[in-house]
């Protein structure tokens, strides 16, 4: 089991390739976060020297890269962010079972040699730009809803921490996996602020109520004009 827990539980996404932007955005943000999340964009402009620029801040890394392949690859490039100090990881749960345990084994040998905890590795079940015409083109017989359950079951029972949800998920999520499971949980919007492009969204409290671990939250603190204000005000609406 896994002990690595953040005593705030909102993670600021920062969505932006930019090094300077983001390491503002981070400066800005880091007394008022658990820690902040850096994705495909970043990564694939900066690599890992980008990604050092952050966490030199102090801050605890959410590096959401969502590897998805064979698992001796999903290993090796586990491996080769042992030098990125993050917090929590992603894989598509969609590699499948071998690919997840991999996943674990290899931040397992990460852990040992660098003398740091494991990071958390989250699953990602289905992407929720898939609808339901998408996933049956894909050729899953199932519900959306009923998938994301059982994509959400074989990510625990390959020893998965956790997995990424919607707000909406959250409920019928704990009830078929119970409480250990971790649920990184983005769509957040606290009370009045605009939604931009997300489609169902909770608030911050709300989504914790139902059993949120993690709230990810990107525009409602990195386009305000007082980000710190924006981040901190959000930590404190939260009981
Ligand atoms: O700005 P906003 O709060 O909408 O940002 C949410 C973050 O969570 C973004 O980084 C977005 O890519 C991510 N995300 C999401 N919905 C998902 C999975 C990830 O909004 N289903």
């Amino acid at each position: 089991m896994h002990m690595a827990e953040l005593i705030n539980p909102i993670i600021c996404a920062i969505d932006t390739p930019e090094v300077s932007d983001a390491t503002a955005i981070a400066g800005d943000v880091r007394k008022h976060v658990g820690a902040v999340k850096l994705g495909l964009e970043f990564f694939t402009a900066n690599g890992a020297a980008g990604v050092r620029e952050i966490t030199n801040l102090g801050v605890p890394l959410f590096l959401d890269l969502k590897f998805h392949d064979i698992p001796n690859t999903v290993a090796k490039a586990i491996a080769a962010t042992a030098g990125m100090n993050m917090f929590m990881m992603t894989v598509h749960t969609t590699g499948g079972q071998a690919m997840l345990k991999a996943a674990i084994d290899a931040s397992d040998r990460v852990a040992q040699t660098t003398g740091k905890e494991r990071p958390l590795v989250i699953g990602v079940t289905l992407l929720t730009s898939l609808d339901q015409d998408d996933i049956s083109i894909l050729g899953f017989s199932s519900t959306l809803q009923d998938q994301v359950l059982r994509l959400a079951d074989l990510a625990q029972s390959a020893g998965l921490d956790g997995i990424v949800c919607s707000p909406f998920e959250i409920s019928a999520i704990r009830k078929a996996c119970g409480s250990d499971l971790k649920l990184i949980v983005p769509g957040i919007r606290p009370e009045g602020s605009a939604a931009n492009d997300q489609k169902r969204i909770l608030t911050p409290q709300e989504a914790l109520n139902r059993g949120a671990d993690y709230l990810v939250i990107g525009r409602p603190i990195t386009n305000a004009p007082d980000r710190a204000g924006a981040a901190k005000a959000i930590a404190q609406s939260l009981r």
